[in-house]
């Protein structure tokens, strides 16, 4: 009797050893930032690109590192609307599909927006009526289309000007700055349960941008306006400083009934790259993920591509570049290892 159930205890550690083993293994390997956020309640994420997709250590390294993906051009009006009417989902469709594949959630990027727009949108003139229901028909088919898919969308970019006046857009000039809250109710109607965000840069530091964006916010949420984040881009740059009010700001939108996200993180320099640049990079890295993690709202980080390889900032800030946590080799920076302490 005794010797049969010391048997079954044997078996049973065998068992359990078995069980537990690839468990044990896998500890061995470092978190990723993705395992690291989920800890505290946030996600943390990457831009990519249709073209990059082919490069498999690439791709790789965007389906373990991370559990958020944003299309980095996929789902914009030149993009989805290539010609009035004639809707192309092709691109945001790989990369919603390849998120699928890898347990990510997305980023919708991005409904209203001066830039990237379609020929045929930008090429005449328009009567606000028309424009109306232009905007109206492209928010509604992409939302419709990406509902379910996408966690939140980006409805209105980058809708203010430096000193907090509006963006003379030809949304705005046409439709008034009525556009921003007709914009969000159609998107709402559309997909009732996606996170409606306002996205902008230069916003992380309280001043006249985010002010307006403050000072918007609170009247559309006072007028029932679906209204569920803002999005601060922070496309940061060593050479304009940290923005050392971005906690105080995140918390004056959460005070707002708002989510916030950091959403196409990037830290640029002057090139060559030294190590001295990098550290100061890696700081701010460690330091706007600390941000984040402290309020509450703060839903997630999104980095504006993962690599130096596959960067925005070379071709759009002459001079400027090595902007992300992982170089043109796929190796990490030094802010990589900052982000992931900061997350630890
Ligand atoms: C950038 C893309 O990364 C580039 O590939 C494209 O050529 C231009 O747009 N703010 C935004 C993003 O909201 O959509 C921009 O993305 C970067 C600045």
């Amino acid at each position: 009797m005794r010797k049969n159930r010391l048997r079954l205890v044997g078996v049973l550690a065998a068992v359990l050893v078995a069980v537990t083993a690839p468990a044990v293994q896998a500890k061995d390997e470092p978190p990723t930032l993705a395992e690291l956020a989920q800890r505290h309640g946030r996600y943390f994420g990457s831009a990519t690109d249709n073209p990059e997709l082919t490069d498999a250590p690439y791709v790789s390294l965007l389906g373990s590192e991370f559990d958020q993906i944003t299309p980095g051009n996929g789902m914009k009006w030149y993009a989805t609307e290539p010609q009035q009417g004639v809707f192309d989902f092709s691109a945001g469709d790989e990369v919603v599909n390849l998120a699928r594949a890898n347990h990510q959630k997305v980023r919708g990027h991005t409904l209203v927006w001066h830039s990237q727009l379609p020929d045929w949108l930008t090429g005449r003139e328009w009567k606000p009526r028309e424009l109306r229901a232009v905007l109206k028909k492209h928010i509604q088919t992409e939302v419709r289309h990406y509902r379910g898919k996408v966690f939140a969308w980006d409805v209105v970019n980058e809708a203010f000007n430096e000193d907090g006046t509006y963006r003379e857009t030809i949304f705005y000039k046409t439709l008034g700055p009525g556009y921003i809250a007709d914009a969000l109710r159609w998107a709402h109607q559309a997909d009732p349960r996606v996170k409606l965000y306002l996205n902008d840069y230069n916003i992380e530091a309280i001043g006249p941008k985010s002010d307006a964006y403050y000072k918007l916010a609170k009247k559309l949420k006072a007028q029932g306006v679906p209204l569920h984040g803002i999005g601060l881009q922070a496309h940061l740059a060593l050479q304009y400083g940290y923005p050392t009010t971005l906690e105080d700001n995140l918390r004056r939108f959460s005070r707002l009934g708002l989510d916030t996200a950091l959403t196409e993180v990037d830290i640029r320099m002057y090139l060559p790259a030294d190590e001295e640049k990098l550290a100061t990079q890696a700081e701010w890295y460690r330091d706007v993920t600390k941000a984040c993690l402290a309020v509450r709202r703060c839903v997630g980080i999104t980095l504006w591509d993962y690599t130096d390889k596959y960067s925005w900032i070379p071709a759009f800030f002459e001079g400027e570049g090595a902007a992300l946590p992982w170089d043109e080799e796929l190796r990490p920076k030094p802010a990589y290892y900052a982000i992931r302490d900061a997350l630890k």
